[in-house]
């Protein structure tokens, strides 16, 4: 089952160590759309992305993009099917330029592509233009958040998607970044986004996910969310969850606390 041009998530299981943490979740992510993906620490935002991105394997469930299903791929097959992700902690290849970085990116392509892809890229993050010769480990965060992104964004893929957009950022740096998420969604690129700051992720976003202790306990409109802020709480601090109120570090929804 697929619907054409949106990334269908279907019965996504996902294990880490001996202990499921993703239990059979159905996600619909539409093209030209950016889809929040919320949800406390722990919650399974991470697991989930790594079985879309094929860093792990499901352990069952598809993953529909165009007809075909990419669950099981590897992670270089499913970026070159147009599923682009930009990891948590805007892991650049500090020791290269910010050209090179981007150039490594774009290694699938030629050498003319490869130039106008630059281009078409450069035109998202403007402050990159000045410092392609620049070490990417001599960046600002906000800047090489932009690096990562840029990296994501070389191939041109369909999906794009992103774990933890503010990972380490000031807000007003992540506040930089929401246009450019927006034009990103609006050029036709359907968007996953994780993020911790939710009043940033239900203004941004089309479609809002909840995701508690591995399971989707919200789908649909984040204008719900926003004027309801009470469905969030109760998905971040479950009642009776003594993990959640107590022992695990839990995130409130408003920013978190990192482990
Ligand atoms: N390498 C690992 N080995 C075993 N269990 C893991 C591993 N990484 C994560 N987990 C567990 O998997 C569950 C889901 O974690 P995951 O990282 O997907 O959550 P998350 O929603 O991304 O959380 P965060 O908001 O902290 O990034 C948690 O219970 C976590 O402890
Ligand atoms: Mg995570």
């Amino acid at each position: 089952m697929t619907a054409t041009g949106a990334l269908q998530i279907s019965n996504l299981v996902m294990v880490r160590g001996t202990k499921a943490v993703v239990h059979a979740i159905e996600l619909h992510i539409p093209a030209a759309k950016v889809t929040a993906l919320m949800g406390a620490n722990g919650a399974g935002k991470t697991s989930t992305v790594m079985g879309i991105a094929g860093v792990i394997a499901p352990a069952f469930g598809e993953v529909w993009l165009d007809g075909v299903d990419l669950a099981g791929l590897d992670t270089e097959d499913i970026r070159r099917r147009g599923i682009a992700t930009v990891p948590e902690g805007h892991q650049v290849l500090r020791d290269m330029s910010v050209r090179e970085n981007l150039a490594v990116a774009g290694g699938d392509l030629r050498r003319g592509e490869l130039a106008a892809a630059l281009e078409r890229t450069l035109a998202l993050f403007p402050e990159l233009k000045d410092r392609l010769g620049q070490r990417a480990g001599d960046l600002s965060g906000g800047q090489q958040q932009m690096v990562a992104l840029a990296q994501a964004m070389v191939v041109r893929p369909k999906f794009l998607v992103i774990d933890e957009l503010s990972f380490g950022l000031a807000p007003l740096i992540v506040a930089r970044l929401v246009p450019v998420i927006r034009s990103i969604a609006a050029s036709g690129i359907g968007v996953l986004l994780i993020e911790q700051f939710t009043h940033l992720a239900l203004a941004l976003a089309d479609n809002a996910v909840v995701m508690s202790r591995g399971r989707v306990s919200y789908d649909g409109d984040p204008a719900k969310l926003r004027a309801d802020p009470d469905i969030l709480h109760r998905a971040y601090f479950p009642v009776n969850d003594r993990e959640a109120v107590g022992l695990g570090n839990p995130r409130t929804p408003h920013g978190h606390t990192r482990r």
